[in-house]
């Protein structure tokens, strides 16, 4: 049997090098190898706790779909869809969430940090906090839970929902017999965290991205505004230590990272090393950026692709979705 690998990203901002290097990439390679089965999909409901204007839902839905097929997911293979198009997700939450224990839900950390905010700002606990933040983690576990999925590849601030979802199955197994797969995380130790333009984690939360599929220019620009230290150019630095190495890696062939990190310890002005980190970046990204704008502009082809991706899906999740209901004593 193929192991199940899925992953999602929510529409709430530009596709960014952190959502490329921490899911996209890795959920690519795992895509390559014939050994899994996966299922990747644009999680747009999640992106509801966050977005209320239907032009930009409809917008950013589509980049987060765009970016998935231009990076070069073959949707044949893989099982490509919107998560809103398919609504077992939606029954299969409300019956995980009698499952979630509240306190749990409590301490999951999107919701721990926004009371957190809260509290110091001395406004009242859940000012502006609406149920969908505070239920996110159970929509996420219905996600992953329903496919059957045994590989959750994620950026580090996902661990703990892929745990959560790991809790709620292990309960529902308890109760139902096995019924769930429990799922694992799986992380890109190096750039499990991909640091953006200030310093913190790149976040479309801190609005210190760079965006994935930026023109050339803006793109330049933006890395010329990543952080680094004051030391001077012929100073040895250490390439493990600096975000521009870590990005170059992720662009550059093996033998090309391998002169890079000689250059680092010899010394390299950092003008320098971001120049050579933007060629290499923009070589990678040409054709993919084309692709992109082209899908951009065709949308009906989006929506053929997803909708056939939402078919395939249901294969599975309309028969699974029956035997959970025969299972907890409901009519199917
Ligand atoms: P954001 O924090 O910008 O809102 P999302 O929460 O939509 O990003 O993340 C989508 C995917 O990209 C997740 O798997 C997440 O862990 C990963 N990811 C996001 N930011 C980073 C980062 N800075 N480094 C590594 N992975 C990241
Ligand atoms: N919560 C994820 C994020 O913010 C997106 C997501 C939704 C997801 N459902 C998922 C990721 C299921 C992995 C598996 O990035």
């Amino acid at each position: 049997m193929k192991k199940q690998v899925l992953t999602g990203i929510k529409p709430t901002g530009r596709i960014h090098l952190g959502n490329y290097i921490g899911a996209i990439k890795p959920a690519l390679q795992l895509a390559e190898n014939q050994s899994y089965n996966t299922a990747y999909f644009v999680a747009d409901y999640h992106g509801l706790t966050k977005i209320h204007n239907p032009i930009e839902m409809k917008e950013l839905s589509y980049g987060v779909a765009a970016a998935w097929l231009a990076l070069g997911l073959n949707p044949d293979s893989a099982t490509f869809y919107r998560q809103s198009d398919v609504p077992e997700i939606f029954e299969l939450s409300w019956i995980l969430s009698c499952f979630a224990p509240k306190g749990l839900l409590n301490r999951a950390h999107a919701y721990k940090s926004l009371v957190e905010e809260n509290q110091n700002g001395g406004k009242e606990v859940d000012s502006g906090v609406n149920m969908g933040v505070f239920t996110y983690p159970i929509l996420m576990a219905a996600d992953i839970l329903l496919f059957q999925t045994e590989l959750v590849p994620v950026g580090k601030d996902q661990i703990q929902h892929v745990e959560i979802a790991r809790d709620i199955a292990e309960s529902f197994n308890k109760q139902y017999g096995e019924t769930f797969v429990l799922p694992e995380y799986v992380i890109q130790e190096e750039t499990s965290v991909l640091p953006g333009l200030d310093g913190r984690k790149m976040s479309k939360s801190y609005n210190n991205t760079i965006p994935l599929f930026e023109e050339p220019n803006k793109l330049r620009k933006l890395i010329n505004k990543i952080k680094t230290d004051s030391s001077s150019p012929e100073e040895p630095k250490n390439p493990d230590a600096s975000v521009i190495f870590a990005l170059y890696k992720e662009f550059a062939s093996s033998d090309q990272s391998e002169e890079m990190r000689r250059r680092f310890q010899q010394g390299i002005g950092w003008g320098e090393a971001k120049k050579e980190l933007f060629n290499v970046m923009n070589s990678f990204l040409e054709v993919p950026r084309l692709n992109y704008e082209e899908l951009m502009t065709n949308r009906d082809r989006l929506d053929a692709i997803l909708l056939n991706g939402a078919i395939k899906a249901r294969k599975k999740t309309i028969p699974f979705m029956k035997e959970i209901k025969r299972k907890i004593g409901m009519y199917h």
